[in-house]
This record gives C-alpha cells, structure tokens and sequence, in this order.
C-alpha cells in the first residue's frame, strides 16, 4: 500500500451519470472534476465534461484530444459499467472488461491512480447463479472479476473498492435512480409481495450511496493505492426478516395497511409458482420478476461480507442501527417519490 497525499487533485470521473457517480460527483467539491458524459447528461454545472465511450479506442477521442486529457489527469475514478443482469455477455464484457482495460491504459498514460468501483457480489462464488429467465447475473459478475483481474496484475497504481447494494442517500434517501431493493420494497408498500424467495436469516447487504462516496473521495484525497475496499455492511448486515419488518413499520407509520409477505424457497418458486403464474406474465413483467429473483439468490448465503472501508483514513462505519435507519430513510423518499403516502406525510 502506498500514500501519495493530493488535497485538490484533477479526477476524470467516468459513469458521472449512473448512481455511484453522481454520489461521487456530489462529494468531490474540492478537486476539480473532470466528467466522460457518455449518452446521459450529468446534472449540475460544476464539472467539465469530455464526451467519449469507453469501448472505443482512446474513449473515441481524437489522438490530442486524449493527450491533452491525460496531461490534465492527476487521478481516476472509474464508475461506469453495464449494471443489468439482462444484458447479453458482449456488451457487459465490452464496457466491464475492455473499457476498463482502456482506462487502464489512459490511467497509464496519465500516470494517474485509479479508484475502481467494482461489487461485493464478486464474492459470490458459492452460488449457482442459474434460471432467472432473461436475467443472468453471472454474467455481470465474471466481468466485474476480469476486470479486477485487469487491475490487479497491471502496474497502475490503483484501489479496488466493493460496494454492495447501493442505496439512497442516509440523511435525506435521494438516488438518481431507484434500485432492485427499491422495486422490492415498492412492492411491499403497495400490499403486492405476498411472497420472497428468500430464507428469513438471510442478510441483506446495503449501502448508503454517501457512503460510498466518502470512501472514494476518502482514498482520492489520501492518495492511498493498492488497498481493497469492501463497502458493505457485513456482519451489521439485516436479515431479510428485519428488513421486512423495518419496511411493515414504515408503511404503518404512513398510514398504509400491509400483510406481511411468506418466506419461501427458490425451489418453490421453480417448482411451483413459476409454471402457473410467472410464465404467463407479459414479458416486461417477468423480465422484471426475473431480475427480482435474481437479485435475492444472489443475498442467499449465511455468509457475510468481508467489511474493510472502516479502514479508509477519515470514513466512520455505519453501525447496524445507522444502516437500518438508513434503509427506511431510503424507502421514506422512494414512497414519497412515488405518490404512496398521503399529504400531510409529504410535508413532514
Ligand atoms: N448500483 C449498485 O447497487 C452497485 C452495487 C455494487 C457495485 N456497483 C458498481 O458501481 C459502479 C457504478 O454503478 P452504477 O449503479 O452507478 O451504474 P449505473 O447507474 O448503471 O451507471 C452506469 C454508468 O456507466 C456509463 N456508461 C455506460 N456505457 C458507457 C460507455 N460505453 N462509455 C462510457 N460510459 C458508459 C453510463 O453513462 P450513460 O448513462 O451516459 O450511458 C452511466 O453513467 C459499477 O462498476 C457497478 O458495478 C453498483
């Protein structure tokens, strides 16, 4: 491990749109940022942008125009990535894999340090990971371990940071865009989760996105490289049957009547639920069912993340109260966000 201090370094961040990069973005209010745009804006005025694609050669830069980025570069935060599970293995392999290669080469070049935003669930090696109709998370996950791959027997500078599921924002629950565990927990507050494939001991590993952000605008700032990040909550992880209960308490605080959903194995679902319900679902919903399904095999283990951010200088660990109070702050805006409370809750 390694320390070169830069309070107020030049960051090219890419993925600035998605999830991750705008939490990022919103933490690194004293570097200055440097955003690849790809094909969605990215709010707010602070940051320059470049345009480019990382699957094209020199981020589809001209041959200057890519030197003269890599002359600004001081460090690189890489957040972009194909995230679905139902997209086809090339594509995911073109941005995970290559771009990150290609990033690797323009860190290279700049002779920049690298954060690299990979996933926890690169951990899950243990599961048969099979069977969600279109959604293929092992195919996600490969890329996510060749990339890592990449980073590792390269001789960039570089962090490997794993988040696990990243959620809204712990104070006010603000995301740009809602996640699976949203969808989940959408479903319960709108009474239609009658069931989760899931055993109820399961932990359901979540992260606040400022958290995440702390942690790399945190390594960023130390100058810190050659570590490896877990940002996850680990053994401070909630189990499934927690979770739904800190979600049964938030519909009952906002006036919603809930049942409680059954725990069932995937097997039953295979076996018995698939054939007669799912099945005949028009095909964005099963899609959506799918991904759902796939989502929760991939919590379905006894074992618990390793947890390490706490060891990232200036970051303080979420307890297991500060994550469950952050999951219901969460699911507070997703409810808001989505028309399910009533008035007088908006305004509180
Ligand atoms: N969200 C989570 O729960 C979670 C959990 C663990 C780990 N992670 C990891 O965190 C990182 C960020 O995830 P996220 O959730 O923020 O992803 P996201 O919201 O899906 O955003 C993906 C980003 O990648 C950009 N992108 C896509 N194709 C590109 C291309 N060809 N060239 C350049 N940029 C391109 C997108 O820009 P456009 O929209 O403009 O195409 C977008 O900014 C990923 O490495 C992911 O594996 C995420």
């Amino acid at each position: 491990m390694s320390e070169i201090p830069n309070p107020a370094p030049t960051v090219l961040l890419t993925g600035a749109s998605g999830v991750v990069g705008q939490a990022v973005l919103a933490r690194l209010t004293d570097c200055t940022v440097v955003c690849l745009t790809h094909s969605t804006p990215v709010p707010g005025h602070r940051a320059a942008r470049v345009h480019g694609d990382l699957t094209l050669p020199y981020f589809g830069l001209d041959r200057s125009a890519y030197q003269d980025l890599a002359d600004r570069i001081d460090t690189v935060v890489h957040c972009a990535a194909v995230t679905g599970f139902s997209v086809d293995a090339e594509q995911t392999n073109d941005l995970n894999v290559r771009g990150t290669e290609s990033v690797l080469a323009f860190a290279r070049r700049a002779q920049a340090p690298l954060q690299h935003v990979s996933t926890a669930f690169v951990a899950r090696r243990d599961l048969a990971l099979d069977g969600y109709g279109s959604a293929r998370p092992e195919i996600y996950l490969d890329s996510k371990r060749i990339a890592e791959q990449a980073i590792v027997e390269s001789d960039v500078p570089a962090n490997i940071v794993r988040p696990s599921v990243v959620i809204g924002d712990s104070v006010t629950g603000r995301i740009s865009q809602f996640q699976g565990l949203h969808a989940i927990a959408g479903a319960l507050l709108k009474n239609a989760l009658p069931m989760l494939p899931l055993e109820p001991d399961t932990r359901i590993d979540f992260v606040p996105q400022d958290l995440v952000a702390d942690v790399i605008a945190q390594l960023v700032r130390t100058g810190t490289t050659g570590g490896e990040y877990w940002v996850t909550g680990g053994p401070a992880a909630p189990t499934a049957e927690r979770v739904i209960e800190l979600g049964l308490a938030l519909g009952r605080s906002l006036g919603l009547s809930l049942d409680a959903p059954r725990f069932v194995s995937h097997d039953m679902i295979d076996r018995l639920i698939r054939p007669v319900f799912i099945d005949a679902l028009p095909r964005a919903q099963r899609r959506r069912f799918d991904d759902m399904l796939a989502m929760t095999a991939l919590f379905n283990t006894q074992e618990p993340f390793p947890s390490t951010y706490g060891h990232v200088p200036g970051v303080t660990s979420f307890s297991a109260r500060s994550l469950e109070d952050a999951f219901t702050t969460s699911m507070r805006h997703y409810a808001r966000a989505k028309g399910m409370v009533r008035p007088s809750e908006v305004a509180a």
